[in-house]
């Protein structure tokens, strides 16, 4: 399973990449945004910024909506770097899009999915990636993971080439759910890489652990 980071948040893409278990990183105009982020060349020098830290994957999304423009920006923000994967919307026009890229050598993240039928068109354009948001089906109430499970389930039956990420992941139990389920990568806040590291019995078994030690090397002095 590839792990990617969902942030443009610089430090928080080097703190996940010192830690050695990420594979890219996606963002999203919001993520830009969030980050202040504005302007053409800012917005290419960030994303410069970030494919200096990390070994490859870097979804950049087009804002542009019809095909000429998501053609334009797609092959604008793949000259950016090797590693730039142009993050396309799902609509009628991305699916061209996506098609026309992908014919250009060009890898692509089908992103905004919320179907399997959605998942399958972007497939059979040649979609690199399709971003399922597990999150924002659970936020009305809608059971993300199942997505998830039925989009692997349908790629499997066809050896679709085109990856599952993932996406909109909130909490670990997401993340281990989408493992399970057989998503080939997932894309995780921070916070959630850092928590799947945590557990209250780990801390209170080494303090035990330094604790003897401590003791045991304590009496060998005084003895
Ligand atoms: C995916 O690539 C998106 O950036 C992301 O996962 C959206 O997550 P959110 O629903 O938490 O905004």
């Amino acid at each position: 399973m590839k792990f990617f980071i969902d942030t443009a948040n610089l430090s928080e893409i080097q703190e996940a990449q010192n830690l050695g278990v990420l594979d890219g990183v996606t963002t999203n105009p919001s993520l830009m945004a969030k980050e202040g982020i504005t302007g053409e060349e800012n917005i290419r020098k960030h994303y410069k910024a970030i494919c200096d830290i990390v070994d490859n994957n870097v979804s950049a999304e087009v804002i542009a909506t019809d095909f000429q423009g998501m053609i334009k920006e797609g092959k604008e923000l793949a000259s950016i770097d090797d590693k730039i994967v142009v993050k396309i919307p799902m609509i009628k026009e991305g699916v061209k899009a996506i098609k026309y890229l992908t014919g250009e050598g060009i890898r692509t993240n089908c992103t905004l999915i919320f179907s399997a039928g959605q998942a399958i068109i972007a497939a059979k354009a040649g979609a690199s990636y399709i971003s399922p948001f597990i999150g924002r089906l659970d936020d009305i109430a809608s059971e993300g993971a199942d997505l998830i499970g039925q989009i692997v389930h349908i790629f499997d039956n066809y050896q679709f080439k085109t990856e599952v990420l993932a996406a909109s992941i909130r909490h670990n139990m997401h993340l281990i759910r989408c493992a399970e389920l057989g998503a080939h990568v997932a894309t995780i806040p921070y916070k959630v890489i850092v928590g799947l590291l945590n557990h209250p019995l780990t801390d209170k078994g080494l303090a035990q652990f330094l604790a003897d030690h401590k003791k045991a090397q304590e009496s060998m002095v005084s003895a």
